[in-house]
């Protein structure tokens, strides 16, 4: 059991990190340690008692595991509520606690207000194997009148006491997602948020805080991640009291929820460790606990997909499809994927979202001859859909003009000449479930891409039955619904999350969708530095990545392909563009992906040289016993005469030989390891080798 329970309080204990936090003097429930797993109980410090220190109190001193909004305080709280006589001052006190040893061993702290019937449960998972801590909190109201919460996070995290903190954290856009950016933490907050309704493609939910001299494979961190596909907000806060925390949760902004009397708000939840092998072993406890905990399909390898978008935009129809259908099973691809444009008038982007049903003049006969056709050439079919979104020139919207996000007296802003529906009201999520559920049925359909391509503006909800600020969490619970329900429905479909690319990439969307669309930006160079951002998060089993036309045309092949195959590889290009030649070369891609791709999708993942940092850079995947792996290096541009640092390999066994494709003889995994290879690359070449152990 992972979880004890001692005179100072409660440690968690994973693999190699530990937990601990219990009641100080003034009965406060503070953190008390966050680091490696010590040999002794006994040897976790107890709770702090800080001491009072002018125009500041214990309560602003103590580093509180879930502080609300009371007394002297001034940290930026978990909690914050009026109750219903109007009293803004939430004081929670420890009541109980209790340890549930299954599924997932699980600490259950209850607190409770000390004038109101509020309470607050805490929960704490022990994720052993992944040396992850996984935190959530409800409260519920046991008064007989409404609360109104304002700001309900899911956890704060301390780091160690201490000063010169970094902050890792990734920002972006449209198209250039995923960028990783370090600074330091000085006194202050530093906010991270979403407001767009979605995860959005402008930051993620995501941080690694480590002392500025953490690199790859060495050093200490803390990280952490939400699972939540909407508002989120992170806050990392230094005091002047050379205290450090980071808190996650729903955002606060525009946000308000009236808890009436006998309901329960739960927040999601938030995965947080503690690593001594540097941003490296961070990402590859994440990507175990993403594959073996959270993805519905969890480690099945993943096929090989084309996908017509980039080749023919809203121009689908059966021969057309079926056209390119037939060069990609050629090519050796194993599911084919039909993209916007085939339901109900879909013909560019002004009309039609919201009526999920075969376009009659494109597919006269329905989807079922072309699926039939696609199926017989020896692949699976996938189709993508845009559920929340509605085009005024929709048959739905003329039915329904009443179900999108909107405020009846302000002219609605569109984005992609389209609007939100509603997804917070059961009425509309009900009406997409079945659409979607009779889709699902009448066709033999395996793959789902489920987009979402634009961002919130005029967030009303009319006559909503709560406060209409709920809107921002109960928008996600109905997503969450209709997917989850869809997907029990229909359990062998592998859906796909994009939003407008990586817009919508979160652990808590990874429960529902087994794949990524990372980014609209299929440029491959451009690609390498997005993918090495992804997967500080994500494994390249959620990674969907394609070949296609975009870009530079001296961009060779190869590397096209080599880009693409560091993750579940696709291809998206224009096939009937493609001579036979390209073709051939592809199918070759394409078969040798198929005998590496169990290294990519489930093996540790090293990243040796950064994309976002050097015009050579290199990746590296190990199969989890270490018998074999795959190197990944890419050279951009370069000055010429640059001499090219040797690359070293990482999670080889030292004392096992092992030899690497393409060049002569075994070494030990040390010498690998040590003294690396050279490898020969020009401008825009690249390179994939396979390691095996002999
Ligand atoms: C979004 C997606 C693309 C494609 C288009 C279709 O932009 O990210 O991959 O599906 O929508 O309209």
């Amino acid at each position: 059991m992972p979880i004890h329970a001692t005179d100072h309080g409660w440690v968690l204990e994973t693999t190699t990190t530990a937990y601990a936090l219990g009641l100080n003097r003034s009965g406060l429930l503070a953190h008390r340690y966050w680091g490696p797993r010590l040999p002794d109980l006994s040897d976790y410090p107890p709770a702090p008692d800080p001491a009072f220190w002018s125009f500041n109190n214990v309560g602003h001193l103590t580093p509180e595991e879930f502080p609300g909004y009371e007394d002297v305080k001034f940290i930026d709280p978990c909690l914050k509520l009026t109750f219903a006589d109007g009293v803004r001052d939430v004081v929670l006190r420890f009541d109980s606690a209790e340890i549930i040893a299954e599924p997932t061993p699980e600490l259950r702290i209850h607190l409770r207000d000390t004038a109101y019937p509020l309470h607050v449960q805490l929960h704490y998972r022990a994720h052993e194997r992944y040396d992850l801590i996984e935190r959530w909190a409800s409260v519920t109201n046991h008064d007989n009148a409404p609360v109104t919460i304002e700001r309900i996070w899911s956890a704060q995290w301390h780091l160690p006491p201490g000063e010169h903190y970094r902050l890792s954290y990734l920002t972006g856009r449209h198209v250039d997602e995923f960028h990783l950016r370090r600074e330091p933490l000085l006194p202050g907050l530093k906010v991270l948020e979403s407001r767009r309704i979605t995860t959005s493609h402008h930051a993620n939910p995501w941080f690694a805080v480590d002392r500025g001299d953490a690199t790859e494979e060495n050093g200490e961190l803390w990280y952490g991640a939400l699972a939540w596909s909407g508002n989120w907000k992170l806050v990392a806060e230094t005091t002047d009291f050379g205290s450090t925390r980071v808190s996650l949760g729903l955002n606060d902004w525009d946000f308000a929820w009236r808890l009436n009397p006998g309901e329960t708000l739960t927040t999601p939840g938030c995965f947080a460790g503690y690593s001594s092998e540097g941003f490296g072993g961070a990402s590859r406890r994440l990507h175990d606990l993403v594959r073996e905990t959270l993805l519905p399909h969890g480690t099945a390898i993943h096929k090989v997909l084309y996908n017509s978008w980039e080749a023919t935009e809203f121009d689908v129809d059966e021969p057309s499809q079926i056209a390119l259908a037939e060069l990609a099973a050629e090519m050796g691809v194993e599911l084919f994927v039909v993209d916007d444009g085939w339901f109900h008038r879909r013909d560019n982007d002004r009309a039609a979202l919201g009526d999920w049903w075969p376009d009659a003049r494109k597919f006269p006969r329905g989807l079922g001859p072309l699926i039939e056709r696609v199926n017989a050439l020896g692949m699976e079919f996938g189709l993508w859909i845009e559920p929340e979104m509605v085009n005024p020139d929709s048959e739905l919207y003329r039915a329904h003009p009443d179900w999108t996000i909107h405020f009846p007296t302000r002219t609605p802003t569109m984005g992609r000449n389209q609007l939100i529906l509603n997804f917070a009201r059961e009425d509309v999520q009900d009406h997409v479930l079945g659409m979607l559920d009779r889709l699902l049925a009448d066709h033999k359909i395996t793959f789902i891409k489920w987009d979402m391509n634009r961002n919130v503006s005029q967030p009303g909800w009319p006559n909503a039955p709560g406060d209409p600020r709920e809107l921002w969490v109960r928008y996600v619970h109905g997503l969450y619904r209709v997917w989850g329900t869809l997907r029990k429905r229909h359990p062998h479909v592998v859906w796909q999350s994009c939003s407008g690319g990586g817009g919508r990439a979160d652990l808590g969307i990874l429960r529902l969708a087994d794949q990524i669309w990372v980014s609209d930006n299929t440029e491959p160079t451009a690609r390498l530095a997005i993918q090495e951002g992804f997967s500080q998060i994500f494994p390249a089993s959620t990674m969907e990545s394609w070949v296609t036309d975009m870009g530079p045309a001296h961009l060779p092949l190869a590397f096209r392909f080599h880009v693409s195959m560091c993750g579940v590889l696709g291809v998206g290009g224009h096939l009937l563009k493609w001579d036979a030649a390209k073709r051939a070369e592809a199918a070759r891609w394409i078969a040798r992906y198929k005998e590496l791709r169990h290294l990519v999708q489930l093996g540790d993942l090293y990243r040796l040289r950064s994309p976002q940092a050097h015009p050579l850079s290199a990746l590296q995947y190990m199969a989890k016993d270490k018998s074999e792996g795959v190197l990944f290096a890419f050279r951009t541009h370069l000055p010429l005469n640059t001499l090219l640092p040797p690359i070293s390999l990482r999670g080889l066994d030292p004392t096992a030989r092992y030899t690497v494709e393409g060049f002569e003889g075994a070494r030990s995994g040390l010498a690998w390891m040590r003294s690396g290879l050279m490898l020969e690359l020009g401008d825009f070449e690249s390179t994939v080798r396979h390691i095996r152990r002999v």
